[in-house]
């Protein structure tokens, strides 16, 4: 984050405030934002998208990374758009002042009451995603004599090198039309005919944590063939989001600009190529947005010393805050709060306390000595770890706060075991 630094006797700070207090007034696993990182990269992004492309754009933050109702309510004050795929995320969008006109509805399986809440409330675009759903969004729209907005969801086959969860543009997918067979065009002919469905734009995802632009620019031209070849002109191309962040040392930093000049300068060369005016260019960035501006802080419990000699550290989170070490193997690194610049003196694999072997949130890192009542941060923490986190084990979620210009807002509260629907007593007989 932008706003670390260090106090009096070298201890980790966040925004001016001190990282050890908060853990010892909030209690632990916590989870921290810093404002000042999130605007800055989103300022960047802006500047970037300003300066290398000429024609009118929007960045959308997508809304899966992380969106509690105070941190909508946040992004929103920054001036973004949002991509949702839920109810629950609409709903949170709409309440937190984002205007229709700046939703876009995505996911591969909408349900009825998804697309006549985006439909109510004025979504910018509903991404469709197969035949059979713009069957079924027409149907709706016939059936309420509404107009319906739409991009096309294409897969433009285009390979990425990422863990193979998060890929998306190839062409096994479960996501989009796909151009081989003919439904992309298919597809295309079809919303054009349609008197309910208004075909605005192309939509190309092609996965998550990518730090190659060159799929970027072969999707842009996949996605210009395309319209090309059914005498179509896009007035808005979504490239998607996905461009990724550096989590420990051993990754590239990943500037914004190649992700920006990649996207900008392709869809411009497209265009202009073919004459066609340029369309409005959009970018969906998640975990761009939150991953760098959070921080995860644990409190260090038992230690023990492993078959290899190495030492196992046990925190009191883990898998059910941060499911992404399981689900990815993804990496991380981890510091001591009360002095982050402390000389690493042991192999350490960092365990959450969640009934599992694969509950593992660092491994075999060098780590200074950690003993019961540390407190160890581990950045990079903003992006799919609460918005995926779970009740495992009756695990309750974890507080988040926001800080900010030396004040701290909750996003929101250490969740009460109480509040758990499928705990309390009351849930069964509703
Ligand atoms: N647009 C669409 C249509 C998407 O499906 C996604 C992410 C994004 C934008 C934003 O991608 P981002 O900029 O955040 O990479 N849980 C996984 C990531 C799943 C991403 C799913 N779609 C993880 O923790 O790595």
């Amino acid at each position: 984050p932008v706003s670390v630094g260090r106090g009096p006797r070298g201890e980790l700070t966040l925004a001016g405030q001190d990282v050890a207090a908060l853990a010892q007034n909030w209690g632990t696993p916590l989870y921290l934002y810093d404002g000042a990182t999130l605007r800055q990269e989103v300022q960047t992004l802006q500047t970037l998208l300003k300066t290398q492309y000429p024609g009118v754009w929007e960045i959308t933050y997508a809304a899966k990374a992380y969106f509690a109702l105070n941190f909508a309510r946040k992004l929103h004050e920054i001036g973004l758009g949002v991509d949702v795929v839920s109810l629950g995320e609409l709903y949170n969008a709409r309440q937190a002042g984002f205007q229709g006109e700046r939703v876009h509805l995505h996911g591969n399986n909408k349900s009825e009451d998804e697309l006549m809440a985006a439909l109510k409330f004025g979504a910018h675009a509903i991404v469709v995603d197969s035949l059979e759903e713009l069957a079924f969004l027409e149907s709706i729209t016939a059936r309420e004599q509404i107009q319906a907005a739409i991009w096309l969801r294409i897969t433009p086959g285009v390979n990425v090198a990422t863990h193979p969860s998060i890929q998306t543009g190839h062409a096994a997918s479960k996501f989009g039309f796909l151009m081989e067979d003919g439904q992309a065009a298919e597809g295309i002919h079809r919303a054009r005919a349609s008197r309910w469905l208004k075909l605005i734009g192309l939509h190309a995802h092609l996965g998550s944590q990518l730090f190659d632009a060159e799929p970027y620019r072969e999707a842009a031209s996949r996605l210009t063939e395309l319209a090309e070849g059914v005498d179509y002109i896009p007035a808005e191309i979504s490239l998607g989001g996905g461009w990724g962040v550096p989590y420990t040392l051993d990754d590239a930093e990943n500037p914004l600009e190649p992700w920006v000049s990649a996207a900008a300068g392709a869809v411009r060369t497209e265009f202009e190529r073919r004459n066609w005016p340029l369309p409005k260019l959009v970018l969906e960035p998640g975990r761009r947005i939150a991953a760098r501006a959070g921080v995860a802080v644990y409190t260090v419990g038992t230690s023990k010393t492993a078959s290899d000699g190495s030492t196992i550290v046990a925190l009191d989170g883990g898998m059910a805050d941060n499911p992404r070490p399981a689900l990815y193997q993804s990496r991380y690194t981890a510091v001591r709060v009360d002095r982050p610049d402390a000389e690493p003196v042991r192999e350490t694999t960092l365990v959450g306390k969640y009934c599992e072997s694969g509950d593992q949130l660092i491994r075999k890192i060098d780590m200074p000595e950690l003993k019961r009542g540390d407190r160890v941060a581990i950045p990079v923490s903003g992006a799919y770890q609460i918005s995926m986190s779970s009740n495992y084990n009756l695990a309750q979620r974890p507080a988040v706060l926001w800080l900010d210009e030396g004040r701290v807002e909750v996003l929101q509260a250490r969740e009460k075991p109480g509040e758990m629907r499928y705990w309390s007593e009351a849930s069964p007989a509703e």
